[in-house]
């Protein structure tokens, strides 16, 4: 299809009723010249497609479909071939259903545990967003159906989210906020971008050019549309100038209309239409040229895979004298509501029309189980007969599994936790069951960090997050042993909400919304800081046990123009067969910007028997030892030692090697009056400029002494003259030099500094 051609063909009113949805879900149609409508649907972790009445809140029907596990969940897997095999599956369904593309997956950073959308999104770490984004994306695609990475840019909080700006400085959304967003363009294309509701820096985002044209299309190449977020759009005519494309959903024409007279009183180019229609149509071609409506959707089968899946995202947390895994053979209690009916996805858009549940004690049909409710999550409470009953169930069993977490009400898109704490009906529970049973274990619900006031009383956790709708036979089968867990945390686990960076100014002020923890989210502030944690990030055990050992870099230095690979071998020390996680940190063991101690740059999942070695290989390039440099606006590696660190966690680092990087790159630099002797020293080609006059400079800033006769031989070394040199401006020559300095020589003393 001859797209340009096509848009030749349209009339202006034509053109800019292509740029709005049809309805809730529909692109629009243009009969005359063959171009159909095609349909989008939520998203992320399986399908919401509405037929009739819509709501994009998940407030109306949608036909049955698969719940995979959430975002949440399938970042603690760190296995992207798992999560691309289940954008397969999605975008098998995507073609089922006559679907041109999937609203997900949603990448934004978890920014504090308190996001109410937390659950839908992978991690507090770009690079591993970033990764699984990518791999998602990777299989739905691979199925010709698009995906639409959202939300872009820096939407971490619901609160005011339609108004709220993120002041978020140039730095840290360089190295937080936009990578996974980077990463996934640029490896893998999304077909759709789509824009998220709040502002960037005071311009929203379904407007703002330098998000959507500058960075998204000039510097990564993104070649799709850009979607507005559902009712995202403010000015209309600002946002075809910046490079949204397509608002949904319908405008009611309104907004069509705006467009049509900005082209005619020349406040908009007519082009930046043409170019929004081309790449709204160039998508929906794609898709239908691609169309295979014959594709089978076999729900049972998906039902399987997702429980596969949300058995290798659970995350042993703890496991005290291994009383996991359990004996099968032995009686077990099963507490709590969630045993039964599980919570396994949230609220809001993504909330998925489920054709099946499994909960685990329906998927333990056949094991000696006792069950008692001990809560109801709706009303948010525990009786004390619903308590009693579940004491008298542990305690007449030999182990007692706890199903805890957060009801829906507690955390939702929409809105905001205010605590990030559990239900205290469900705390009590644990207590009394742990109180009776020293064999206790919590199974934990929910898409984000929580309180564990109990953990001391308890001798397993495990972190099933929101595991989807086969999340029951997924927990069954890791806490009898079918499964060894491999998990890992995306996120550190604070002790308590107030230990977070961002917990003094998150939400924000009015519609402001400052990030002022800046670069140091989760572990990377953790770290820096030596916060006590209730779990680092990338923790999570296993029924076996691995060995990390013989770290090998292919150079001892390198260039930031080479690359450097890593190798390590990973040994199942244990008796069981499983996976582990290996993860790869690089730290700058000296820096003059701010950074964290450790940043994750590489990770593998690798499945190893018993006594079973494995070699991995992990390819680092300049990325992997840059920062954000906001004088050139790119990525720069200072020269100096870096830290190969291979981990079990960002707390638990098994081995360590240095490579030296040098950087082929000379950061410009410019001095004036006000520059100070502590920079100008610090270059060398400045020292040299200024040697003629280092004279003067002993004469005026260095105490008298005839040991110092031969200075001007030497670039100026003597430690306290500089310590005392250091931190005074060009300018105070004049002011401490009397005649030996005019302004006359400081204007060519900064010619020469500058030259
Ligand atoms: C959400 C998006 C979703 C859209 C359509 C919005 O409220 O923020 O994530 O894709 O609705 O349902």
């Amino acid at each position: 299809m001859d797209i340009k051609t096509l848009v030749s063909k349209l009339t202006l009113e034509e053109k800019a009723g292509l740029c709005s949805g049809a309805d809730f879900w529909h692109t629009k149609a243009v009969e005359r010249l063959g171009i159909p409508a095609s349909m989008v649907s939520d998203g992320p972790h399986g399908l919401r497609k509405q037929v009739e009445e819509a709501g994009h809140l998940g407030t109306n029907g949608s036909i049955p479909a698969v719940c995979f596990p959430a975002a949440s969940a399938t970042a603690a897997s760190f296995d992207r071939e798992l999560i691309c095999r289940m954008g397969e599956a999605i975008g098998d369904s995507c073609q089922h259903e006559k679907l041109s593309v999937v609203l997900g997956p949603a990448v934004n950073i978890k920014r504090s545990p308190l996001c109410g959308r937390n659950f839908e999104y992978f991690s507090e770490d770009p690079f591993l967003t970033g990764k699984m984004a990518a791999a998602f994306i990777h299989g739905v695609q691979s199925r010709n159906v698009g995906t639409s990475i959202k939300h872009f840019a820096a939407n971490s909080q619901e609160h005011r989210r339609m108004s709220s700006s993120s002041e978020v400085d140039e730095r840290t959304l360089r190295e937080i906020y936009l990578p996974a967003f980077e990463t996934a363009v640029k490896e893998e294309q999304p077909w759709t971008v789509m824009c998220s509701y709040n502002r960037l820096n005071g311009v929203y985002a379904s407007e703002n050019p330098w998000l959507l044209t500058e960075v998204l299309r000039k510097e990564w190449g993104f070649e799709g549309y850009v979607v507005s977020d559902w009712g995202a759009v403010s000015d209309r005519v600002a946002g075809v100038a910046a490079g949204l494309d397509l608002e949904m959903p319908a405008s009611g024409g309104f907004n069509d209309r705006k467009i049509v007279e900005a082209v005619r009183a020349g406040k908009l180019d007519e082009r930046l239409v043409d170019q929004a229609v081309e790449r709204i149509l160039n998508i929906v071609f794609r898709y239908v040229e691609n169309a295979k409506p014959d594709t089978p959707w076999d729900k049972e089968a998906q039902h399987r895979l997702a429980a596969e899946i949300a058995a290798d995202c659970m995350v042993l947390l703890k496991n005290e004298d291994e009383l996991l895994p359990l004996r099968r053979e032995d009686e077990i209690a099963f507490i709590g509501e969630f045993a039964a009916k599980p919570r396994f996805q949230g609220g809001g858009s993504s909330h998925i029309n489920c054709f099946r549940t499994t909960g685990a004690l329906e998927a333990a049909e056949g094991l000696k189980i006792r069950y008692a409710q001990g809560y109801s999550a709706a009303q948010d409470r525990a009786t004390d007969e619903q308590i009693a009953e579940a004491v008298a169930a542990a305690r007449a069993a030999k182990a007692a599994v706890v199903f805890a977490g957060l009801p829906d009400v507690y955390e939702s898109e929409g809105y905001d936790r205010a605590h990030m704490r559990m239900p205290d009906c469900q705390n009590r529970l644990i207590e009394a069951v742990a109180a009776v049973n020293p064999n206790t274990v919590v199974v934990l619900h929910n898409g984000s960090p929580v309180e564990m006031p109990w953990l001391d009383r308890v001798k397993a956790v495990l972190e099933a997050y929101l595991g989807g709708q086969a999340v029951g036979p997924a927990t069954v089968r890791v806490l009898f042993g079918e499964v060894n867990p491999s998990g890992r945390l995306p996120e550190s686990f604070p002790k308590k909400l107030e230990d977070n960076p961002s917990y003094l100014f998150y939400g924000g002020e009015g519609n402001t919304a400052e990030y002022r923890e800046g670069i140091f989210v989760g572990y990377r502030y953790y770290d820096r800081k030596g916060t006590e944690l209730l779990f680092p990030f990338g923790h999570g055990l296993s029924y076996t046990s691995f060995d990390f050992s013989k770290l090998r870099l292919s150079a001892g230095r390198i260039t930031d123009r080479d690359s450097l690979t890593a190798t390590v071998t990973v040994t199942n020390t244990g008796k069981r067969a499983g996976k582990t996680v290996v993860q790869l940190y690089v730290g700058d063991c000296e820096s003059s910007v701010f950074r964290p101690v450790r940043e994750l740059k590489g990770f593998e999942k690798v499945s190893l028997q018993p006594g079973e070695s494995k070699d991995l290989s992990f390819t680092l390039d300049k990325r992997a030892f840059a920062y954000w440099n906001t004088q050139i606006h790119d990525w720069h590696v200072e020269s100096g030692e870096f830290r190969i660190e291979i981990g079990r966690s960002s707390r638990d680092i098994a081995v360590v090697e240095k490579v030296y990087v040098q950087s082929t790159v000379e950061l410009p630099r410019h001095y004036d009056k006000d520059s100070i002797f502590m920079d100008i020293l610090d270059d060398p080609r400045a020292v040299s400029a200024l040697k003629p006059l280092l004279d003067t400079l002993r004469e005026v800033f260095l105490p008298a002494g005839g040991e110092q006769a031969d200075a001007s031989q030497e670039a100026i070394s003597d430690e306290m003259g500089l310590a005392m040199l250091h931190y005074m401006p060009l300018r105070s020559l004049l002011s401490f030099a009397g005649e030996k300095v005019d302004p006359a020589m400081l204007e060519q003393i900064l010619a020469a500094l500058n030259s």
